[in-house]
């Protein structure tokens, strides 16, 4: 059997990584979260966007992979499985799957604004959350940013290309912790769904593919995740 995941913050929730609509409660509250992860904030504000990216390196390094991310991986001894995911994160990889697709980016990838040379060097640590901070300069003059996909650009063609691929010949697609707004990510269920394939929603919270999705379970990740692939020839029954 072959099963894909397609994962959002959600997953990454119960580890202690704020999802991206739950941070506009905090520090940041005071800005549009889509300033923080766009290129209009980047070019006008480049060091609200690099203080905001470089908290969320921070407190990554210091999360561990929760038992949503471990049962995803343990899938692997029963069935042949990808993983898509929207988290800038490397939890899932942490906790052991592979391969795993980045739809929007790393956060342990960083470069020039200008003329994309690789960053190496080690970045700064920022052990409180800082409003502002100015990103270093690379040789050129240009600005180091964060390897990350923000809105207005497009996605990166391999790890795209790989989660189309895993989509078409998935025989069960599991969507957990994503609000399924954000395009074209959000567009992989239902490609499934016209396929045919069986998509399993896994989130708290109704979404958009709620209504369409072949079994939708209102449960946490580490909740629902760690049993979903013994119960599930049972849930799809019922
Ligand atoms: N388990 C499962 N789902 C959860 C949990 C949990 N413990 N906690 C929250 N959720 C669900 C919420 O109900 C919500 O539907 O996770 C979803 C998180 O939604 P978003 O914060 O919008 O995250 P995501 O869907 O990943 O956002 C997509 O938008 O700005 C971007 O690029 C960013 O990758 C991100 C994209």
């Amino acid at each position: 059997m072959r099963i894909t995941v397609l994962s959002g913050a959600g997953i990454s929730a119960e580890s202690g990584v704020p999802t991206f609509r739950d941070d506009a409660t905090g520090l940041w509250a005071k800005y549009d979260p889509y300033e923080l992860s766009s290129t209009d904030g980047w070019q006008t504000h480049p060091e609200r966007v690099w203080a905001w990216y470089l908290w969320r390196h921070h407190l990554v390094a210091t999360v561990e992979p929760n038992n949503g991310h471990r049962a995803v991986a343990a899938w692997q001894d029963y069935a042949d499985v990808a993983v898509i995911t929207q988290n800038v994160d490397d939890l899932h990889e942490r906790a052991g799957s592979k391969p795993v697709h980045h739809l929007h980016g790393s956060l342990s990838e960083f470069w020039c604004d200008t003329c994309g040379a690789r960053y190496h060097a080690p970045l700064p640590d920022m052990p409180e959350p800082e409003l502002e901070k100015m990103p270093p300069s690379c040789e050129c003059g240009g600005l180091i940013r964060p390897g990350i996909v923000w809105f207005g650009e497009q996605l990166p063609d391999g790890p795209w290309r790989a989660a189309v691929e895993a989509v078409a010949t998935a025989d069960v697609l599991v969507v957990v912790g994503t609000s399924g707004i954000v395009y074209p990510a959000a567009g992989l269920p239902e490609v499934a769904l016209a396929r045919g394939t069986i998509v399993v929603e896994v989130n708290p919270q109704p979404t958009p593919l709620s209504e369409n999705a072949t079994l939708t379970i209102r449960e946490s990740a580490t909740t629902a995740l760690p049993t979903l692939l013994l119960q599930l020839p049972a849930l799809l029954e019922n």
